[in-house]
C-alpha cells in the first residue's frame, strides 16, 4: 500500500473580511470579503500554484498561511495543528518551517545591511547556532551567487540577483515550506525563467513544499504540479496544472490562459 502523504496545510472554509476605510464620516462602513469559503489541502513535497487576477485574494491567503493574518471564519491547520490560538510551540515551528519570498526582494533586504549579514539574519533572529559564515557560503552557492558578494550591498545588484539573495535568506533557517508571492513578476522577462528554474532546482534538491502565487498561469506552468485558480476570494477551479493549461473548465481560467505570457522554453540564457 502506498504511504499516506503527510498534510502540510489544511484549510477548512476560510473566510477573510476586511473593513474598508470609509471615504467620509457620512458613508456606511463597508466590508471587503477577501476570501470566501476557501478549503484545500497541501501535502509534503507538493508544488502548488495559486493563480488569479489582482484582488482575487492571493496575498491575503499567503499571509494567513504564514500566520501573519488570521481568518475571520474557518480553520487553518499546519501539520494537523490548528493555528487558531496556537501555542508558542506551534507558532515557533511555523515561523521556522515556513519562509516567504516576496515580489519585491528589496522588501526583505535592508539597504544598509551587507548581503552576508542579511542572509545570516534569520539565523540570528531564530537563535540557530552553528558556523553562520559557512552557512552563508553554502546558501550563496545554492542560489548561484559567488561567495564574494557578502560584503556588498543590495543596491549593487540587479533585480534577479537581489531575488537570489532574498531566496538565500529565506532558505537560511532550512524551511520545509516556501511561499513565494509573485517572485518573478517585477523582473525582466529574460530573468524570470532563470529564477523559476532556480526555484524548481531548489525544490527538488531540498525536497521543499512550494506554494507559488502568481497572476500569470505561465509562471506556474514549469513549477507547479497542481494549480488553484482564485477568483474574487473563491476557489474557481483546482486541478493538475497540465489540465488547467490544456482544458480549463471555467470561463475565468480560460481567460487567464488567454492572457498568460508563456516563456520561450527553447531559449538559452546566461545566468543573471
Ligand atoms: N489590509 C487590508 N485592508 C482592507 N482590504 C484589504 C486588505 N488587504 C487586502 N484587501 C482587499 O482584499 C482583496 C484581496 O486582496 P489581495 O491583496 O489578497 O489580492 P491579490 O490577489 O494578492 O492581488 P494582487 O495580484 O494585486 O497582489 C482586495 O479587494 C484588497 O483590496
Ligand atoms: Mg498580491
Amino acid at each position: 500500500m502506498p504511504e499516506a502523504r503527510s498534510s502540510v496545510y489544511r484549510l477548512e472554509s476560510v473566510d477573510k473580511v476586511y473593513k474598508a476605510r470609509r471615504s467620509s464620516l457620512f458613508q456606511p462602513a463597508t466590508q471587503i470579503q477577501a476570501l470566501r469559503d476557501v478549503s484545500f489541502e497541501i501535502f509534503e513535497g507538493e508544488s502548488v500554484g495559486i493563480v488569479g487576477e489582482s484582488g482575487s485574494g492571493k496575498s491575503t491567503l499567503s499571509r494567513i498561511l504564514l500566520g501573519m493574518d488570521q481568518p475571520t471564519r474557518g480553520e487553518v491547520r499546519f501539520r494537523g495543528r490548528s493555528l487558531r490560538g496556537a501555542n508558542r510551540e506551534v507558532r515557533g515551528r511555523l515561523i521556522r518551517d515556513v519562509q516567504m519570498v516576496f515580489q519585491d526582494p528589496s522588501a526583505s533586504l535592508d539597504p544598509k545591511m551587507p548581503v552576508g549579514v542579511a542572509i545570516a539574519e534569520p539565523l540570528r533572529a531564530l537563535g540557530i547556532e552553528g558556523d553562520r559564515a559557512a552557512r552563508v557560503r553554502e546558501l550563496l552557492e545554492l542560489v548561484g551567487l559567488p561567495a564574494d558578494v557578502v560584503r556588498r550591498y543590495p543596491h549593487e545588484f540587479s533585480g534577479g540577483q537581489r531575488q537570489r539573495i532574498a531566496i538565500a535568506r529565506a532558505l537560511a533557517p532550512r524551511p520545509r515550506v516556501l511561499v513565494a508571492d509573485e517572485p518573478v513578476s517585477a523582473l525582466d522577462v529574460s530573468v524570470q525563467d532563470q529564477i523559476i528554474t532556480l526555484l524548481n532546482h531548489l525544490r527538488q534538491t531540498l525536497g521543499l513544499t512550494l506554494l507559488m502565487v502568481a497572476h500569470d498561469l505561465a509562471v506556474v506552468q514549469l513549477l507547479c504540479e497542481r494549480t488553484i485558480v482564485m477568483n474574487q476570494g473563491r476557489i474557481e477551479e483546482e486541478g493538475p496544472t497540465s489540465t488547467i493549461l490544456t482544458a480549463p473548465r471555467s470561463g475565468y481560467a480560460q481567460k487567464l490562459l488567454h492572457d498568460a505570457k508563456f516563456f520561450d522554453l527553447r531559449s538559452d540564457h546566461a545566468t543573471s
